[in-house]
């Protein structure tokens, strides 16, 4: 078919041949279709979705259009499995859960992204480490995770193109928020990874990235079996983002609680109960564990011997971070020049909070990216953050803001209390971990 005849079959609400959408595709990663003729397509899709089948073509599509990754010649001792979430506040998972799933044998050759929008990107956070290489070459990259268990890096060139000019074309086209358009762009980038199993972490509430629960519950649904139909057997787990997940959000901030996790501190904290439940899936997904109990046995190993720390460690030795890092911190980590409490007007209870808001307000201190091409400074975000429920008052802030400037940090500050309800009545958090599909 000619572009123009698989758009007006998408136009006209008709069934897309799987071939067909195949060679639309391969069309696009090697530039014979127009950005045009992708914004009719995606647009016609965004009016009138597609089939479970459609998005499973367009899903391997994507994946195929570049080169996908292959592990079988490395003899690997233990399955490739890996994570995706769709992002949010204070969620440095990957972070700890990449390390601590390769301390109980699985491999992850974990492709991560930059902050987008109000969240965080684990890459920006790992690049507070001076050395760290996102960008190793693909040799270097497939022998870390071989040595290691895990590699935290940055998407090659060569990674599902076709989703790079499909994506571009979708963000000034108004076609962003269609979830078989979300699905086959998450999944054709992760699948191409070569991976035996895959767990997504979805978010729901104020800081996510999908607009209602709703849509979190089925871009999850669509995710898990798509994944699962197009060979990878995938779990999705519906999690809570109305509140940042760790106490705290930025870059350097969140590899230090990062470290502090790895070493067994706050074991039951929110972060840590969503990495658990997202390692016990992939620990069953890879038949490294039998069973729940066996799962959390062995993690519970990995996390109180230190193996899991010492995997971080070497992730970071490995990619051309200090050798020391875990010993000597805070020597490298870049610490802001201001660093103040945050007081809410009035004394209470948190009932809410904005946590995109939260999210914007780090990316003004610098903490993320207003432009593509902006740098980020490492050093700003907030600490101590008090949760849903918690009280404040003249002793106890909001949180701890650090910034550039006196300036930098009131502004942060106004934005910070403005995303914070404070008031009278007892609150609870949501439930951390609202399904599984
Ligand atoms: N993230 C992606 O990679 N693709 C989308 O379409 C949305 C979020």
């Amino acid at each position: 078919l000619l572009p123009q005849e698989l758009i007006r079959l998408k136009r006209d609400n008709q069934p897309l041949p799987a071939e067909e959408i195949k060679a639309f595709v391969q069309g696009i990663a090697d530039d014979h279709i127009s950005d045009a003729q992708i914004g009719a397509f995606t647009m016609a899709v965004f009016l009138n979705g597609m089939s479970r089948e459609e998005v499973v073509a367009l899903t391997t599509a994507t994946r195929d259009s570049g080169h996908v990754m292959q592990w079988s010649d490395l003899n690997l001792s233990g399955p490739i499995v890996d994570k995706h979430s769709t992002g949010g506040v204070g969620d440095l998972v990957s972070l700890v859960l990449g390390p601590w799933v390769a301390a109980c044998g699985a491999f992850v050759p974990m492709i991560s992204g930059r902050g987008l929008g109000h969240t965080g990107g684990t890459l920006d956070k790992l690049e507070s480490i001076p050395g760290y290489d996102p960008y190793p070459a693909p040799e270097r990259f497939r022998e870390v995770v071989k040595s290691t268990g895990v590699a935290i890096i940055g998407q090659t060139g060569d990674l599902a193109p076709a989703d790079k000019r499909i994506y571009g074309v979708r963000d000034v086209t108004a076609t962003v928020e269609s979830i078989p358009l979300i699905t086959a762009s998450i999944l054709g980038k992760k699948l191409a990874s070569g991976l035996d199993a895959l767990v997504m972490d979805v978010k729901v509430g104020s800081g996510a990235f999908m607009p209602t629960p709703e849509k979190s519950r089925e871009l999850a649904k669509s995710i898990a079996n798509v994944a699962t139909q197009a060979g990878t057997p995938t779990t999705a787990l519906l999690t809570d983002m109305s509140q940042p997940l760790a106490p705290c959000a930025g870059n350097a901030v969140e590899i230090v609680e990062t470290l502090a996790l790895l070493r067994g501190d706050r074991p039951n904290s929110r972060v840590m109960q969503v990495t658990r439940e997202l390692a016990v899936e992939m620990l069953i997904a890879g038949k490294l564990a039998g069973s729940r109990e066996e799962a959390l046995t062995q993690l519970e190993k990995a996390l109180t011997s230190g193996a899991a720390a010492e995997v971080f460690a070497q992730m970071v030795r490995e990619l051309g971070g200090p050798s020391d890092f875990m010993e000597r911190s805070e020597h490298y980590l870049a610490k802001a020049d201001v660093i103040k409490p945050v007081y809410a007007e009035q004394a209470g209870t948190v009932q809410r909070i904005d946590t995109r808001a939260v999210g914007m307000s780090v990316v003004e201190l610098g903490g993320g990216r207003l432009r593509n091409d902006a740098s980020v400074d490492h050093s700003v975000g907030f600490t101590d953050i008090v949760e849903i429920g918690e009280n404040v008052d003249s002793q106890r802030p909001i949180a701890m803001v650090h910034a550039r400037s006196d300036a930098a940090a009131e502004r942060a500050a106004e934005q910070l209390r403005a995303a914070f309800t404070i008031g009278e009545a007892a609150a609870s958090a949501d439930t951390l971990l609202q399904d599984t599909f």
